[in-house]
């Protein structure tokens, strides 16, 4: 059972697969660019074919590193052993897929706070949600991150292993029943597309005593515009132009 503190414990902005567009995505080198402009920072963790988590977001690889094939079918000396830096600039080359615990390690010796996005490969939700629990228990993190998903099957497994640690629901469209979607998972947040987020529904959302985050808003004016209206985070590829000082929100 989580008791939800009035105001988002997190920082108001975060950056969007690490370290946004400033980064490789999903790589140890985007937590300097979020530790640099004072973010936290949000990943998506999915399991190798060894069972590990690793921190990635497209199911196969090729788009963000140099190897190829499903993620899921892929083992982990050959993930561990990938280039995922020089897709995105050749100053990168050389920065690895890390593995979940590396990425658990690094943020805890910065003290960046983490959104960590459950994004199970096909039908690998239930599975990946256990590992997540399980490796968080054993971090035994001073800190809690929150924990996110699109998933509510892999959500709800996370609640049961791991009741303690905040959820946010991942939606992109937002259903007409997400207050109820996000009360079965005990989901204390809910994460909307910026392109579906609205002053209404940042208002609803406040109603129903739940937080409110925005992905993946780049425009400073409308991650201000958003703040205005209640929203409690924003998700963000641009923490150069948004984040607690542009915003004028102080550290946090
Ligand atoms: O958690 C916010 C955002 O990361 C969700 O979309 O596809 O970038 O993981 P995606
Ligand atoms: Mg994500």
């Amino acid at each position: 059972m989580i008791t939800k503190p009035s105001r988002w414990p997190w920082p108001r902005v975060l950056a969007h697969r690490c370290g946004g567009a400033l980064a490789p995505e999903n790589t140890l080198a985007g937590l300097d660019v979020a530790l640099h402009h004072r973010c936290g920072v949000e990943f998506d963790v999915m399991l190798s074919a060894d069972g590990t988590l690793f921190v990635i977001h497209d199911e196969t690889l090729e788009r963000t590193t140099n190897g190829r094939g499903r993620v899921a079918d892929t083992p982990d000396v050959v993930l561990a052993g990938l280039d995922a830096g020089v897709s995105h600039h050749p100053q990168f080359v050389g920065e690895r897929v890390p593995r979940f615990t590396e990425m658990l390690t690094r943020c805890t010796a910065l003290g960046l706070a983490m959104n960590i996005e459950i994004k199970p490969s096909a039908g690998m939700d239930r599975e990946t949600a256990q590992v997540l629990a399980a490796t968080l228990a054993q971090a035994a993190l001073k800190e809690p991150p929150i924990v996110s998903s699109f998933s509510e099957e892999a959500l709800a497994v996370f609640a049961e292993a791991s009741p303690a640690t905040p959820l946010g629901l991942l939606v992109e469209a937002v259903p007409p029943d997400w207050e109820a979607r996000c009360r079965r998972l005990g989901a204390v947040a809910l994460h909307v597309a910026c392109s579906a987020v609205t002053k209404p529904l940042a208002m609803a959302v406040k109603r129903a005593d739940l937080w409110l985050a925005t992905y993946t808003e780049n425009d400073p004016l409308r991650a201000v515009e958003q703040l205005g209206w209640g929203v409690d985070c924003v998700i963000t590829d641009r923490p150069d132009l948004i984040n607690p000082e542009s915003l004028g929100l102080g550290a946090a």
